[in-house]
């Protein structure tokens, strides 16, 4: 096949300077029989749901010559209805905004926020993409160590932030890829200290018992913004919708950065019909929780280090070297991440059958567990 241009390589061009040499972000995406790494929900959407997506984007499509609402004022709304129902705090169309997955919520937030001679703190190990948006807005990004078995050491995360003065302070909760929430009382401390944009990350708000950091907008209407999104909980990943709740103030901004026409007809009808199905869709949680309780006893029944998690994955070791792990998993056809902590993988919760097929590989693999790797947290 011809390729006009293809002998020209990436190096070849006049890339930025901080973009020479990187990797692009992506885990694997590999056919094997059992998928465990992207954290996705594993039960596929219900025939209902199928039916009334086909429906929508039916009578959308006669449209499609003309550009979306770009105030996506219909899907707002809905989001703030199931976002009240489901914190408890009532929210209108004017505290959330939406984009293509949360990844472009937080893009936005620092094309906002963030920018040349401005600051992102974020405590590690956390979501990867976080230091990734970072640069790609030219912030500077402050990583600071999480405390014993990957929880944020509190006082130590104040100290970091009243000396750092950071303009944007990132708090994932629950935790990627290590699973804890941090309470309200945790995140007022925080807030507090913080004099910029704080930005809660709650991608896997749904699985965690944690109450919402929705709760404290109110109390700190220049500060707080989360994040959400319908990849997780919602079984939405493929459709792309991601969204943040915070003052109206806050969303004003947002339009001050977002591109033209962002949120595509089919993308604003589809989440529309997702979110008419969330009571059906979400009862998947309860189930995905449970059995994040069974897997994770059963890996400590074998031996295993098992990270508490209160999201829909676990990360769990200690290996001798977490890299060949995971080669001989996917060679049992388990597919889980090398998120890149020493001695650690990371599995998502799957279906019943795919989470055994997972623990029957773990049973074999017992035998790479070094228990008394020096330096692993506690
Ligand atoms: C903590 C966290 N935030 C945000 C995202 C981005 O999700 P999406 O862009 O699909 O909404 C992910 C996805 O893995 C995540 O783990």
């Amino acid at each position: 096949m011809s390729r006009p241009g293809g002998e020209i390589t990436v190096a070849e061009l006049p890339l930025r300077a901080e973009l020479r040499g990187a990797s692009a972000y992506g885990a694997p995406q590999l056919d094997v029989p059992v998928r465990l790494n992207t954290n996705e929900n594993p039960h596929p959407p219900s025939a209902a749901l199928v039916d009334d997506l086909a429906t929508s984007i039916r009578s959308a499509a006669p449209h499609l010559h003309r550009y979306p609402d770009r105030d996506a004022v219909a899907l707002r709304t809905d989001l703030a209805a199931y976002l009240s129902r489901q914190t408890g705090v009532a929210l209108s169309v004017d505290n959330v905004w939406a984009a293509n997955g949360s990844n472009e919520v937080l893009q936005q937030l620092l094309q906002a926020f963030g920018g040349p001679g401005r600051t992102a703190l974020g405590f590690e190990p956390s979501y990867s993409m976080h230091p990734i948006l970072v640069s790609g807005t030219q912030t500077t990004w402050l990583p600071m160590p999480r405390g014993a078995d990957f929880a944020i050491d509190v006082p130590a995360a104040v100290q970091a932030v009243r000396e750092h003065r950071p303009d944007v302070l990132f708090v994932t909760s629950p935790n990627n890829p290590t699973g804890q929430s941090s309470t309200i009382d945790e995140l007022r401390g925080l807030l507090d200290a913080a004099p910029g944009i704080v930005v809660v990350d709650e991608a896997y708000a749904e699985f965690s018992p944690a109450p919402s950091a929705v709760e404290l907008i109110a109390e700190y209407p220049s500060r707080l913004v989360v994040s959400r999104t319908m990849s997780k909980a919602f079984a939405f990943a493929g459709g792309r919708l991601g969204y943040l709740v915070a003052a109206p103030a806050v969303v004003e901004a947002m339009l001050l950065v977002r591109l033209p026409y962002h949120l595509s007809v089919l993308t604003q009808v589809a989440a529309r019909a997702a979110l008419r199905h969330a009571e059906d869709t979400l009862g998947s949680v309860a189930q995905l929780a449970a059995e994040r309780e069974r897997v994770s006893e059963a890996l400590r029944t074998l031996g295993f280090h098992v990270v508490d998690s209160d999201a829909n994955f676990v990360l769990f070791g200690r290996f001798a070297d977490a890299a060949a792990s995971w080669q001989r998993y996917l060679d049992a056809g388990v597919l889980i991440r090398d998120v890149g902590i020493p001695h650690y993988l990371r599995a998502t919760m799957g279906l019943r059958e795919e989470n055994d097929a997972f623990l029957r590989v773990s049973s074999e693999l017992a035998t790479d567990l070094a228990p008394d790797v020096e330096g692993a947290p506690a």
